[in-house]
């Protein structure tokens, strides 16, 4: 008998982190390293929302709160669902969780079966699949493609739904890709599940504010208002904030459903850390004017990024809507040898040649269910972009 559980033994380790620690370790020893792998803006969290964790701690909000979060973070969530997406909760139709990576898997333990499946589009946030299983359900994965943008098509969608389909997973702006659905494309995909009811939609939200050229984001339950009955509402302070060590995730939706998840948080973590809650009231309930600026500055380096890329021959470089990565694709390097004697077979190949032989560190496109692509997080300085690209341009220039 396996000490170890079954249920782990479908899971794969993060290959995000793996990347990271593979990069820290060449940085230890000595090795001149560009992390482009960080799933995180490299911005301090806002000075006011500092404040008030410094203010909570002096109060002594310091104690165990409610398994779900404090009134006034809910109330606070409510207020900006309404502002934001003009979606109607209560403070009962919401739930506070350990980070959005947390919301995310409390709905998935609450709701899956052994045999549910959940569709999940690929490129995908490497945690979906994982969740899925750990949860004891069956990921379907619906490819997008470079030619569609990265977005899935209503037909792809269509596909995808069998009769045990319990959950569609969708994210816009996406990570790893940046693209974001409009209002229309996302109607599209609405327009599909309004024909399947047993299909519910848990939406990832996460990079609403990270958004560019005038990008509208819209969220499902506000596109198609028959859907919000099924529809898991999932956001978060750690992107736009720059919170993500703070670990706070919300989600709305069908108050059973967040009952469910209240029973499983207050078995699990019982509640996420009371500072944090009441620096994400701040966060929420506080002045958005930094969010402006913070993606003037994004934008102005996904441009830099796409402009450096598109010039190597093999590589193609969509422009995304939104979040801080670039999804380029190297089917034009395939087959090709490095100066180091490595042959780029895959995306895996290339990404593990870039760092050894250039110091570069990329996310490769298998690890997010799309080849052969890389990802590139573009939260870092322009100077560390600018040495990264040009380093990635010469590596590319040197493949015969
Ligand atoms: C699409 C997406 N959803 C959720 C999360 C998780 O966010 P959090 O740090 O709040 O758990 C991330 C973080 O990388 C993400 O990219």
């Amino acid at each position: 008998m396996s000490f170890l559980s079954a249920s782990l033994s479908r899971v794969k380790p993060s290959p995000t982190i793996a990347v990271t620690t593979k990069a820290a370790e060449l940085k230890a020893a000595g090795k001149d390293v560009i992390g482009l792998g960080a799933g995180e803006p490299d911005f301090d969290t806002p000075e006011n929302i500092k404040d008030a964790a410094i203010a909570a701690i002096h109060a002594g909000k310091t104690k165990y709160t409610a398994p779900d979060g404090i009134a006034e973070l809910k109330q606070a969530i409510v207020d900006k669902l309404h502002r934001d997406n003009g979606l109607e909760y209560t403070t009962r139709q919401v739930s506070v969780g350990t980070g959005g990576k947390q919301t995310l898997y409390n709905a998935l333990m609450a709701t899956l079966n052994p045999g549910d499946e959940v569709v999940i589009p690929a490129p995908y946030w490497v945690s979906y699949p994982d969740m899925v299983l750990l949860a004891g359900g069956e990921p379907v994965i619906a490819e997008a493609t470079l030619e569609s943008a990265f977005k899935l098509t209503p037909e792809q969608l269509e596909a995808a739904i069998t009769p045990r389909t319990k959950w569609f997973i969708f994210n816009s702006p996406s990570n790893p890709t940046g693209a974001g659905y409009s209002r229309d494309e996302l109607k599209g995909l609405t327009d599909v599940l309004m024909r399947h009811p047993h299909v519910w939609v848990m939406t990832d939200d996460m990079y609403e504010h990270l958004a560019y050229d005038g990008f509208e984001f819209c969220t499902p339950a506000q596109v198609e208002p028959r859907l919000y009955e099924r529809t898991l509402t999932c956001n978060g302070v750690s992107k736009a904030y720059a919170m993500t060590g703070w670990r706070i995730g919300y989600a709305a939706g069908p108050e059973p459903l967040i009952t469910a998840m209240r029973k499983i948080q207050s078995q699990s973590t019982s509640n996420p850390c009371s500072i944090s809650q009441w620096a994400a009231v701040e966060a929420l309930n506080g002045t958005q004017d930094f969010i402006a600026p913070n993606n003037e500055m994004f934008k102005r380096r996904r441009d830099l990024v796409v402009s450096m890329l598109s010039q190597i021959d093999g590589i193609t470089c969509p422009v995304p809507e939104g979040a801080f990565y670039v999804y380029p694709s190297i089917a034009g390097l395939i087959g090709k040898t490095s100066p180091a004697g490595t042959v780029i077979t895959d995306d895996e190949a290339f990404a593990t040649a870039l760092l050894e032989e250039t110091g570069v560190a990329v996310v490769f496109g298998a690890a997010f269910g799309l080849s052969p692509n890389f990802r590139v997080s573009y939260a870092t300085s322009d100077a560390a972009l600018t040495e990264a690209c040009t380093r990635i341009q010469n590596f590319c220039a040197g493949l015969t």
